[in-house]
């Protein structure tokens, strides 16, 4: 693979990202979820088409940034981008019965969908979640990382859930409907990207346990920056010994929505404390690290990588997949195998991997009211400045992506 970059140069760390309250984008049109219902209709009835002669402002708009690429971008501090919710315009809906034939998708404006409250993903969790992102170019276009991959995820989650997915082939054309559609919601070259969230739901009702008959699957996307609210700077990572990610023979290796709905407890905890998020230890003997709430764990000693070996609690992460071999095309030993916390804590560098918080650097790990701190070295986190910088310039298309890991929309 060949990495042209300016790997070794270190992160750029800006000023600190916020994840307060959204600030509230100046609009250059109404939101489609503010639009009445007749409105809504009409705008998507002319979106295909451009000939209808009697366009809303909103319409005319969508319809040209929809149907011409147009890089039009909406009015907004992309400079004050955390992670935090920001409706956009639209979302992308495909149901199917339990026939398992997802038919009939369409883009509707975002906003809220309509759940028989005895649908099986709000009472027993038949639920998945997807991430990935989508990056401006600097000549307009817009890249995608690797939308196959969580495609591939997802089914293999389905298959676990008992539901049916949608292909590959029907999950990639989603997400770039979804990301065309809210095109000027992609945030611009160096600002962030776009976070992309494909979910798919047992949305039949049923009271007993079983599986749903009714599945639907959605795609929404959000402008996005830094996921810890101080940005790239190293995180603080305090070990959870009480409670635990997930166990051997559960679905810590697949994207259920419960995996997440079950760390925010300790998340919390962690967060009063002054820490950025749990490291969780696995389950059997609490000594061998799993990962962090929402993201793999790396580390480096004497200069070979390792991460904790795949071995069905820990999420098998794209970027977790990605970083490995990037690592491993710039030379790098790179280890899978199971590594004790006394070992990460004896580690040089630490940085945790995800859609979500990119490549950050470990600052420091809690454990049993130790403190260890990484860093403090002339060397300090090389390795990780290193990975960072090969893996964004792919995502960004600031180098030649000759993996073919890139998808571009123009
Ligand atoms: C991602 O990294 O995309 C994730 O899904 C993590 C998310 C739960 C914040």
């Amino acid at each position: 693979m060949e990495l042209r970059t300016s790997a070794g140069r270190g992160f750029a760390f800006p000023a600190s990202g916020s994840r307060g309250t959204a600030p509230s984008p100046r609009l250059l049109s109404r939101h489609p979820a503010d639009l009445e219902p007749i409105d809504a209709v009409h705008c998507l009835l002319i979106l295909p088409t451009r000939s209808c002669c009697r366009r809303s402002r909103f319409s005319t708009l969508m319809t040209t940034a929809y149907n011409t690429g147009t890089p039009d971008l909406v009015d907004f501090n992309w400079d004050a981008l955390g992670f935090q919710l920001i409706p956009t315009d639209f979302m992308y809906l495909m149901r199917c019965s339990s026939d398992g034939v997802f038919t009939k998708g369409e883009l509707v404006p975002y906003g809220p969908i309509e759940l028989n409250p005895a649908a099986a993903v709000l009472n027993y969790g038949q639920g998945l979640l997807e991430g990935l992102r989508a990056h401006r170019k600097e000549d307009g276009s817009i890249l995608l990382f690797r939308p196959h991959e969580n495609a591939l995820r997802m089914r293999i989650g389905a298959d676990r859930l008992c539901m049916p997915a949608p292909s590959v082939e029907q999950f990639v054309e989603a997400v770039k409907l979804t990301v065309l559609a809210n095109k000027r919601w992609v945030p611009p070259t160096g600002k962030g990207s776009l976070y992309i969230r494909p979910q798919l739901i047992g949305s039949g009702a049923i009271l007993g346990v079983a599986p749903a008959p009714q599945y639907t699957f959605i795609v929404f996307v959000c402008p996005v920056g830094h996921y810890f609210k101080d940005g790239l700077s190293p995180i603080s990572l305090l070990t959870e010994e009480e409670y635990h990610r997930a166990a051997p023979g559960g679905t810590g290796d697949i994207k259920t929505i419960g995996n997440y709905a079950s760390v925010v407890s300790a998340q919390r905890r962690a967060k009063e404390k002054g820490h950025s998020d749990v490291l969780y230890l696995d389950s059997v003997h609490n000594k061998f690290v799993e990962e962090v709430s929402s993201c793999n764990i790396f580390m480096v000693k004497d200069n070979v990588i390792s991460t904790p070996l795949l071995t069905g609690t820990i999420l098998p992460g794209i970027t977790r997949k990605s970083v490995i071999g990037i690592a491993q095309s710039l030379g790098f030993q790179v280890e899978e195998c199971n590594i004790t916390i006394d070992e990460l804590l004896g580690a040089d560098e630490v940085f945790c991997t995800g859609t979500a918080v990119v490549l950050s650097p470990v600052g420091s790990i809690t454990y049993r009211e130790r403190k260890v701190e990484y860093g403090k070295s002339q060397e300090a986190g090389v390795v990780s400045q290193q990975l960072y910088a090969a893996f964004t310039a792919i995502q960004k298309g600031l180098v030649e992506d000759s993996i073919g890991w890139t998808l571009q929309l123009n």
